[in-house]
Parts: structure tokens; C-alpha cells; sequence
């Protein structure tokens, strides 16, 4: 259920067993002091904002929601995902390049239509909300209206929504190719209408190096440069042969990402998914930068394009934050990308931890995002974006609970177990915005 705009009851109060960070947690860390656990307390939100936590049942001036039992989370935050792909989830057979050109193309041609789009929009905003995901950096496509049904859908939700045009002036097909003059336009326009507006921002949106000619990223670059409350999104270094025909087509560049930083794409808003084949320099560029890599594991394992080695984005004190990468990713649920992150690590010899993980897809993601005051903790002033998930919904989730000895065991569990099925109610800045219709 997605209900329609209304004001959030002043005060509401929700009971649980309470869930976020308040620091980063150390790789392989177990027993992490920066897991802030509240077991059985009441979330208190007023005017749509976290006003705080106590353990003793708030008075009547309290909308109250006993949810004793249930885990309570920060909504979670998907830094990369693509609003049209929707369409072309679950396409077997093909890696990266193929899987472009047979599949996504086509399909995203289509949202040229505003209907589409609006109706895209709606459909991915709604999925994404029932699987609590309440932020998002995504992708419309290529054509302005699917950036502005985007926009439009994301504000009549109340959701923090970055996003923008897809700009891709060559090696696209007929319908989906633009050009400098007038993607610069279609930019300029989007951001003067949407960014900073409610809860949404503008983010210059590269598809990949392949698909912009230079001149194409040098106006990226321009924009970026002319307000650094922008936000770019890209992709990078995610399949061998998409980086073997970048080296061919940028033989200036020392690597794939540098073609970025020599476009003036790398700065502290950007967000760079995959970095699969990365180097140490490219590293060493990403922290001095301040830009992050959006790992999105489904997605690397469903195209095959390689295991990342987030353990040494984390020892060159680059961030990383976590993403689904629809439809290259085969769910939506953050729950399920933070269960293949694990596998991936696992295939790579490291073993990451729930904490890492889930503070990947909240407070770490709303860090790397520069929104740490306003998503990804129950932090005081935070705004109100909250999710209500059954620990377990079936008996072998139950017994796993009721056998688990500690807290991570059990958060652990509950992340490699849990999906949709398992969010009962998600709020987004103080408004339910979805609950389960069953159970
Ligand atoms: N590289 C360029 N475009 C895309 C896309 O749509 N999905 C993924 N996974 N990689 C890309
Ligand atoms: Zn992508």
C-alpha cells in the first residue's frame, strides 16, 4: 500500500527493538562499539523529525505503535540504481557490454514517453519503498522527462531522491543519444526546477566513459565546477572488456578513472558504482578526492563481472557504500544485496561483518552522500525515515532467531535470511508510506 501525500500526526512513537550506528564499524569487527542497539525502546518523532529514544512508554500526546519484538531500522539508502531498468531485471545470458546493447537500450528508449515515464517512476518508487529503501542516487535515462516524472514522483513521496538526466552523446542507439548543446540545456533546466528542492538533488549524470564523447565530459565536468552542491554519478572500472575499450579510447589516460578526474568528474559528491578493477592509485584518487564506490554485488555476480575488494577501498580510506544496481542487480531488497556482499567477499577470502554491511546501506552510505544530518541514523534532527521489519516470518527464520547466542549472530542471520516479506511498515519523514497487507 502507498498512501497519498498527507501531513504526519505531530508526534508519533514507535516501539522495537531500535538498530543504528553512531561510528563506523571496523573491518572483521564482531563486537563493534559502534552499534548502537536500544532493545525494546520507543523511537519518538515529531513533526517528522527523530526527537529521540527512551525505554519508558511516552504519554498520551503520542501516536503510539507497539511494535515490541520487531526490529527497527533507519530506512534504508540505495546509492545506485536505475529507475527504467525494471524492465529488463532477470535477462539471462549476456555480460555487461551485450547486456546493454540486447536489453537495457531498447528498453530504455521507450521512457522518451512521458507516460512511461510517470508511470516508471511510480512503479519504481512504490517497489522500492516496500522494500524499505527510502533514499536513493538513481538513473533515469537519457531523456529529460524521465529525470522530471522522477523528480515528481519522489516529492509526492517525501523521499530524498538524487538524480538526474543521463547524459550519453555517443555509441548509444537512435532514441537515446543526445548531444553537448542540448544535454547542457536539459541539465541546466532539471537543476534550476529540482535541485535542492524538498528532499531531492541533481546529480550530473555520466552514464559511462564509452557512451560520452570528451566534450560531452568536459561540459559534466563544467557543471559539476559551476556548483559543488552537485552531485555526479557515473559507472566504473565494473567489467574487463568495458575497461579494455576504454584504455582504447582514452589512450591519454593513466586509467579508466582518471578519465574522470581529468574531466573534472571526481569530487566529494560523486558516486562512482563498481570499481571492480581498480588499482591502488585509482584508490589513492578516489580518497583524495573524496568520491566513493557504490559496490553493487548482485550485480557484479549476475553480469560476472568480478569480485570487489572492498577490504582495500577500506584500507585506502576510500568510503564504500552499498547499492543494487537494478537491473544489472536482481532485487531491489538491500537485505539481499548486503547477503551477496557477504558471498562476494567470502569468494574473495574476507568475511564481512552485518555491521559493516548494514552500516554500508545507512549511516555509511548517508556519510559518503554528505546527508549524515538528515538520512541513515536515529540521530536527534534526523529526519524521520523508518522501517519496521519482522525479525523472522517463517519457522526456520524463527528457530535461527531463537537459537542465535549473540547480537550479531542474530543480525547476521537476519541478513542473509530476510527480504521483503520480512518489512512491516516504512515511514518516510514521519508518514507511513508503506505497510504489509498481510501478516
Ligand atoms: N555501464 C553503463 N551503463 C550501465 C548500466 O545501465 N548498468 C550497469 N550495470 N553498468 C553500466
Ligand atoms: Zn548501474
Amino acid at each position: 500500500m502507498t498512501t497519498t501525500p498527507t501531513l504526519p500526526p505531530a508526534h508519533i512513537a514507535l516501539r522495537g527493538d531500535l538498530l543504528d550506528f553512531t561510528a563506523e564499524p571496523g573491518w572483521g569487527v564482531v563486537d563493534s562499539g559502534a552499534v548502537r542497539f536500544r532493545p525494546d525502546h520507543w523511537l519518538l518523532i515529531e513533526n517528522g523529525r527523530i526527537q529521540g529514544a527512551q525505554a519508558e512508554e511516552p504519554g498520551d500526546g503520542w501516536e503510539r505503535h507497539d511494535h515490541r519484538g520487531r526490529l527497527i531500522l533507519p530506512g534504508f539508502i540505495d546509492t545506485h540504481v536505475h529507475m527504467p531498468q525494471l524492465d529488463v531485471i532477470a535477462s539471462y545470458g549476456t555480460e555487461l557490454l551485450d547486456w546493454l546493447n540486447t536489453y537495457t537500450f531498447p528498453a530504455e528508449i521507450r521512457y522518451a514517453d512521458p507516460e512511461h515515464s510517470r508511470m516508471g517512476a511510480a512503479l519504481f518508487l512504490d517497489a522500492l519503498l516496500a522494500n524499505g529503501t527510502t533514499s536513493a542516487v538513481v538513473f533515469a535515462t537519457a531523456h529529460k522527462v524521465s529525470a522530471d516524472a522522477l523528480f515528481a514522483g519522489a516529492q509526492q513521496r517525501g523521499m530524498r531522491v538524487v538524480t538526474g538526466k543521463v547524459l550519453q552523446d555517443r555509441h548509444s542507439p537512435d532514441g537515446l543519444r543526445d548531444d553537448v548543446v542540448q544535454a547542457e540545456q536539459d541539465c541546466l533546466d532539471l537543476i534550476r526546477r529540482w535541485h535542492g528542492r524538498d528532499r531531492l538533488a541533481y546529480a550530473v549524470t555520466v552514464r559511462f566513459a564509452p557512451t560520452s564523447s570528451p566534450e560531452q565530459l568536459a561540459m559534466a565536468g563544467a557543471l559539476c565546477a559551476s556548483d559543488p552542491t552537485l552531485y555526479m554519478q557515473t559507472h566504473v572500472a565494473e567489467n574487463r572488456d568495458e575497461v579494455k575499450w576504454v584504455r582504447e579510447l582514452f589512450p591519454e589516460a593513466r586509467s579508466y578513472l582518471d578519465v574522470y578526474t581529468r574531466a573534472g568528474l571526481m569530487h566529494k559528491r560523486s558516486v562512482l558504482a563498481h570499481g571492480v578493477w581498480l588499482d591502488d592509485d585509482d584508490r589513492a584518487a578516489l580518497r583524495e578526492s573524496g568520491a566513493h564506490i557504490a559496490h553493487s554485488p548482485s550485480s557484479n555476480l549476475f553480469l560476472g563481472s568480478g569480485l570487489f575488494d572492498w577490504r582495500a577501498a577500506v584500507q585506502s580510506g576510500s568510503a564504500v557504500s552499498l547499492a543494487s544496481d537494478v537491473g544489472g542487480g536482481t532485487s531491489l531488497s538491500m537485505i539481499r544485496t548486503m547477503a551477496d556482499a557477504y558471498k562476494v567477499q567470502a569468494m574473495a577470502g574476507q568475511r564481512l561483518t552485518a555491521w559493516k554491511a548494514l552500516h554500508a546501506a545507512t549511516l555509511g552510505s548517508a556519510q559518503a552522500l554528505s546527508l549524515a544530518d538528515e538520512i541513515g541514523s536515529f540521530e536527534p534532527g534526523c529526519v524521520a525515515d523508518v522501517c519496521v521489519w519482522d525479525w523472522a516470518v517463517d519457522p526456520v527464520g524463527r528457530r535461527r532467531m531463537d537459537v542465535a547466542t549473540s547480537l550479531h549472530e542474530k543480525a547476521f542471520a537476519w541478513m542473509t535470511l530476510a527480504d521483503d516479506r520480512n518489512l512491516v511498515e516504512a515511514w518516510v519523514a514521519g508518514s507511513m508510506r508503506h505497510r504489509r497487507t498481510a501478516g
